[in-house]
């Protein structure tokens, strides 16, 4: 669909200060401006939502101890993660997140080239590997465990030929399906019938159809990265959803055998296994061959009473960190989270929620937005503690009360 000539010389009539000054803020405009089904997609969560406020809620039982005199100028927060050196301890976490905007991932990964770190793209993303890795931003490509092997070498082949730059297997997954607040409608596919029956959830947010509107698309929820080969279009996001829940899931075997795989196609890149909450689980990942973990409960998606993913990486990162590159995902929303998380162990974080915000927002600029938040918050913390540089704060810089670890697998 064309967009009418009409439509590009009207000045949009939503229009307001697009900078936000916290995520949270972010979050408030998603909810005000995207249509329902799509802002409840992102909140997300699972069961009862005990992991997915913990995330959240722990970073807040952890304080800091200022000085008062000798505080330093602004940190250089540049470090390496995977074998790339990025210029903040954030990197974008992988989210098959469909209809939040229409430049979608490609908008995500414009930003995190523009400032400096590393994008994840999932299998079950809205655009191609091949139109994010054209962005310029180096692109890690997630996969979970769906389809035959022969289909997941052959996307893994397809993520090396566009030019990935390594590999995330998730496979932290357990296909729970009720939320105690209700899960939104996903429609199968957008046609007229479907554009009927949504219209009372949509008509209300202006906004966000004025920002697909002016591009002339529709959402299409497809997952153009499981499409076959030769294939004109991906699987619809159900089709996809289906094919995953009826794959066997993968044994340690199946883990170091996708680790091989990968190290085949691409020479050797870096392969991070996402999902890790066990001690066990580190050192068996270690044994397999990866590059890296991400301690994560999956945002809080997975499996319900899994503790929060900041409690589980000081254990882990202990027992692993001298080894390969760890990680961690979940809950993190200011600079402050990043700073405590890099004191208990963790090399960088992935943010997943906090850039969607951004991105239904404000676009690519939301996103830019949203990390310029986190640098900023990451250099006053540090200047708050009277230290210069990222690489040097340790547990001693925080208050973590009693009990607040978790260690699990661990007997
Ligand atoms: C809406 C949504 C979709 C997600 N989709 C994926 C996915 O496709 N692959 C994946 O590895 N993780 C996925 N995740 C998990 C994120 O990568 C990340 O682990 C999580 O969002 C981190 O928590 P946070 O949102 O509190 O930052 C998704 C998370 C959300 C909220």
């Amino acid at each position: 669909m064309a967009q009418p000539e009409w439509l590009s010389k009207v000045e949009n009539p939503w229009k307001q200060n697009p900078w936000f000054e916290s995520v949270a803020v972010a979050q408030e405009r998603a909810r005000k401006r995207l249509p329902q089904p799509v802002y409840g997609a992102l909140v997300a969560g699972s069961e009862r939502g005990q992991s997915a406020s913990d995330n959240q809620g722990a970073f807040a039982e952890i304080g800091f101890q200022p000085v008062v005199a000798g505080q330093k100028a602004p940190a250089d927060q540049t470090t390496t993660v995977w074998g790339h050196e990025i210029s903040q301890p954030v990197v974008i976490s992988p989210t098959g997140v469909q209809a939040v905007h229409p430049d979608g991932e490609v908008a995500v990964a414009r930003a995190a080239e523009n400032r400096g770190t590393i994008m994840g793209l999932s299998n079950f993303a809205s655009k191609s590997v091949e139109e994010v890795v054209a962005t310029g931003a180096r692109t890690m490509f997630q996969m979970y465990w769906t389809g035959e092997r022969d289909v997941m070498v052959q996307r893994m082949q397809r993520a090396q030929d566009a030019g990935a730059i390594g590999l995330i297997a998730t496979t932290d997954w357990s296909f729970s399906m009720g939320r105690d607040w209700g899960s939104p409608e996903i429609p199968e596919k957008v046609d007229l019938k479907t554009m009927v029956r949504f219209a009372p959830k949509v008509v209300t947010k202006p906004r966000w159809l004025w920002t697909f509107g002016r591009t002339g698309m529709i959402p299409d929820l497809t997952a153009p990265n499981l499409a076959p080969p030769g294939a004109a279009k991906g699987p619809t996001f159900f089709g996809a959803y289906y094919e995953w829940m009826t794959t066997t899931p993968p044994s340690w075997d199946d883990i170091s055998w996708m680790r091989e795989q990968w190290a085949q196609i691409s020479g050797g890149k870096p392969f991070v296994l996402k999902g890790v909450s066990r001690v066990d689980d580190a050192r068996r990942a270690v044994d397999a061959g990866v590059a890296g973990i991400s301690v994560s409960n999956h945002g809080g998606n997975n499996l319900d009473g899994t503790p929060a993913a900041i409690r589980m990486v000081k254990p882990i990162a202990d027992r692993v960190g001298g080894e390969i590159d760890v990680v961690v995902d979940g809950g993190i929303r200011r600079g402050s989270d990043v700073v405590k998380a890099v004191a208990l162990g963790a090399k960088a974080v992935l943010i997943g929620r906090a850039y969607l915000w951004g991105l239904a927002a404000n676009g690519e600029q939301g996103v830019g937005n949203v990390l310029d938040i986190l640098r900023s918050g990451v250099d006053s913390t540090l200047r708050g503690m009277g230290v210069s540089s990222i690489h040097d704060v340790r547990p001693e810089h925080l208050l973590v009360p009693e009990g607040f670890h978790r260690t699990l697998g661990d007997g």
